[in-house]
């Protein structure tokens, strides 16, 4: 008889991260896979997509909670998924990252008394004012398989107390997703489609509270862009999260700033590959960019991946009235990590790694 894996997600980076682990559990002859969309993400190009292009299973269940303040949207999913896991009983439920779906489903999960493994715990920004550090730390700490994607990870966890006997460095699946698809994204048409030549544009993106909330914030990027712009055009794939904030401020991106809605993984990571220099602040991109060594401006003060600030590939940014100024020397002449940086997220085994482990541990091992 097969055991039940209930698999949470509900964010882009989510869809993205189950796409690999999802495909290879349903290979196991010992496990049946249910898979649970929150509904955090509702758009097509931030959830459809994603199954579409990656062959996602279709999710078994979708709770369409949709946006709200982090109370409501956590205590929706909270309610519905507690009713899903009663129901279907599974021997353990996986979660990823650190959203606040990540964080209902690690509640929902351990007050019924069931096992809860998290994939990508370890990370820290070491700032517990972003809500994503508070969701990793409680997940982290409910957990009793916590499968980390760099060293630092593991080491993290270990500093925090928790048992090394629940914790597996498997390197991160981010980056088996990126050289799994890198053959398909490679035929994305999308710089023809734009118009854009190789290592001629900037690319950017951002969503971030902490960037997106707050009005100075929001105008030193559009004001930094703006100069940097007449140069090499900026593509902006903007979250619909950014594009309402600048909408509520009345803030314009103008220069030679080409607005996108948020393409999808293959089209993303064609368009990271090909860019000059990447401006983010998503912690998804700064992996991709050191993935393709590509120079990266993260628009952070912290970053729970340091491993890419340390070899070169990242430089943090705080928005700021120079950030203008600061962008256009980066542009016109990127900094270039270390040729022979490290593997830190593994060797692009971490999905194996993972289901291997899932497989022992419903058996009891
Ligand atoms: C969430 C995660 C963040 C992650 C990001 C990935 C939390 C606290 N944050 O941020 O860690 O990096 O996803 O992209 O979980 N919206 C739409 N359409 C959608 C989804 C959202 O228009 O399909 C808009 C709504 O106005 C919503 C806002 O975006 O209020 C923010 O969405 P939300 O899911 O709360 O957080 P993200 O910024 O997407
Ligand atoms: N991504 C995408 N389209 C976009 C922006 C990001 O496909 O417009 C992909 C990106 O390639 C990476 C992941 O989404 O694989 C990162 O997710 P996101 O930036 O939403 O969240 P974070 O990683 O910051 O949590």
């Amino acid at each position: 008889m097969t055991k039940k894996i209930l698999t949470i997600v509900g964010t882009r980076p989510q869809f993205i991260k189950t796409a690999l682990v999802s495909k290879l559990l349903r290979k196991s002859t010992k496990i049946t896979e249910v898979l649970v969309h929150t509904g955090q993400h509702y758009d097509d190009n931030l959830s459809k997509i994603f199954f579409r292009e990656m062959e996602l299973p279709e999710p078994d269940y979708n709770l369409n909670t949709g946006s709200g303040s982090h109370g409501e949207q956590t205590g929706a999913m909270l309610i519905m998924l507690e009713k899903v896991i009663m129901k279907e009983k599974p021997a353990l439920v996986l979660v990823y990252g650190d959203t606040n779906s990540t964080l209902a489903g690690a509640l929902a999960t351990v007050k019924l008394g069931i096992p809860l493994v998290h994939v990508e715990a370890g990370p820290r920004s070491f700032n517990r004012l972003m809500p994503e550090e508070i969701n990793r730390i409680t997940t982290d700490h409910l957990s009793s398989l916590l499968f980390a994607p760099t060293a630092q990870s593991a080491l993290n966890l270990y500093r925090e107390g928790i048992p090394a006997a629940r914790v597996f460095y498997t390197g991160d699946v981010m980056y088996d997703t990126f050289l799994h698809y890198s053959p398909r994204a490679e035929q994305s048409n999308i710089l023809e489609r734009l118009g854009i030549k190789k290592k001629h544009y900037v690319l950017v993106t951002i969503h971030r509270a902490e960037n997106t909330d707050n009005n100075m914030c929001l105008r030193y990027i559009a004001d930094a862009l703006k100069e940097l712009s007449p140069k090499f055009p900026v593509i902006a794939a903007l979250h619909p999260r950014t594009q309402a904030a600048l909408a509520i401020n009345e803030i314009q991106l103008e220069g030679n700033i080409w607005t996108i809605s948020p393409p999808g993984y293959l089209d993303m990571n064609k368009l990271e590959k090909n860019a000059r220099l990447i401006i983010t602040d998503s912690g998804g991109v700064q992996r991709e960019a050191f993935f393709h060594r590509v120079p990266c401006i993260t628009l952070r003060a912290e970053t729970e991946w340091p491993e890419t600030v340390k070899c070169g590939w990242t430089r943090l940014l705080s928005p700021g009235p120079d950030l203008g100024a600061l962008l256009k020397k980066e542009v016109y002449c990127p900094e270039q990590g270390s040729p022979v940086s490290g593997m830190f997220f593994g060797y692009g085994k971490a999905v194996p790694r993972i289901v291997k482990r899932l497989d022992e541990y419903i058996s009891g091992k």
